[in-house]
């Protein structure tokens, strides 16, 4: 649908620039010509020309010509048809500004990534912790608004692997433009792999040691990770190594990334839901970011 409404987009386009340099040229040939002497029969008679021929035979035929380009389009936007295929549900919630993502079949939930099966199609169930946000992938076409207390379903499908960037699309406050959510369309096996490696995740397996004890006390009345701490209030963490950024887009999450996040998110971020770590002595904050580099399935 996203691929047949650009296309008509860029036929319209075309179509647009040619009625733009037609009407210039007309313009500059009326401003550059030398008047001619005319009676005034003769004056009333151009005048009606130009009136009935530029002002309603042209636009006519321009609107119908569109609207014949336009009508095939139009008809196709049905509701799409699952032939035999059953779309992969996900549940993604706008936060003040983040993206919870949740994959009800496998329990898996994620933050700030949506990892998708490339070719599938995909029920994304999207709705809203606090304010209206607006779910958009660009590349991958569409947009739905994120409403409190309402899910709204968009239907997705990537014709092919690769990264594709969604952005809230509906300001929500300070940090709007800090609303990126990175997606990534797997193969099926890529997929299947990455959605097996986290289920049933635990990192009561290895040992917490005593930075997730740390992590527990001072993270984990908000931030989940699986098998150590439990909050719900702020993303999930159980994967944090594996994410391509910090605080949905702000800054790379790479070691040095991950350390200057910590002690400065307030300036990086300002009006995020995460206090100041001004109390915590920096050795415990590199304890602790020490610890969560080792946060992968
Ligand atoms: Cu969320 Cu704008």
């Amino acid at each position: 649908m996203a691929r047949q409404i650009a296309h008509v987009w860029w036929g319209m386009f075309a179509f647009a620039t040619l009625v733009l340099v037609a009407v210039s040229a007309i313009w500059i040939y009326a401003l550059a010509r030398k008047p001619r002497e005319t009676s005034k029969e003769q004056a009333v008679r151009i005048n009606r020309r130009w009136v009935i021929g530029g002002g309603i035979v042209l636009p006519s035929l321009s609107i119908v010509v569109l609207l014949i380009f336009g009508i095939p389009t139009g008809r196709s936007m049905m509701p799409l048809p699952v032939e035999g295929q059953q779309p992969l549900k996900i549940e993604v919630t706008g936060h003040q500004w983040w993206w919870e993502v949740h994959y009800p079949d496998s329990g898996v939930t994620t933050a700030n990534q949506l990892i998708i099966p490339a070719g599938r199609l995909i029920d994304v169930n999207v709705t809203s912790a606090d304010v209206i946000h607006s779910f958009w992938i660009p590349r991958l076409g569409g947009k739905m608004d994120m409403i409190p207390g309402r899910t709204n379903v968009i239907r997705l499908q990537a014709g092919h692997t690769g990264v594709f960037h969604g952005q809230c699309s509906e300001f929500c406050g300070l940090q709007h433009a800090h609303m990126k959510l990175h997606v990534e369309a797997l193969d099926d096996a890529g997929f299947d792999n990455w959605i097996a490696a986290r289920e049933n995740l635990s990192f009561t397996q290895r040992a917490p040691g005593e930075a997730g004890q740390v992590f527990d006390e001072r993270c984990g009345q908000c931030h989940r990770v699986a098998g150590i701490s439990n909050g719900s209030r702020a993303p999930d963490l159980s994967d944090i190594a594996t994410r391509p950024s910090l605080g949905a887009g702000v800054i790379d999450n790479d070691h040095d990334g991950l350390r200057q996040w910590l002690r400065e998110h307030k300036t990086l971020k300002f009006g995020n839901g995460m206090p100041a770590h001004d109390d915590v002595p920096p050795q415990t904050l590199d304890q602790i970011a020490d610890w969560l580099e080792t946060l992968a399935p």
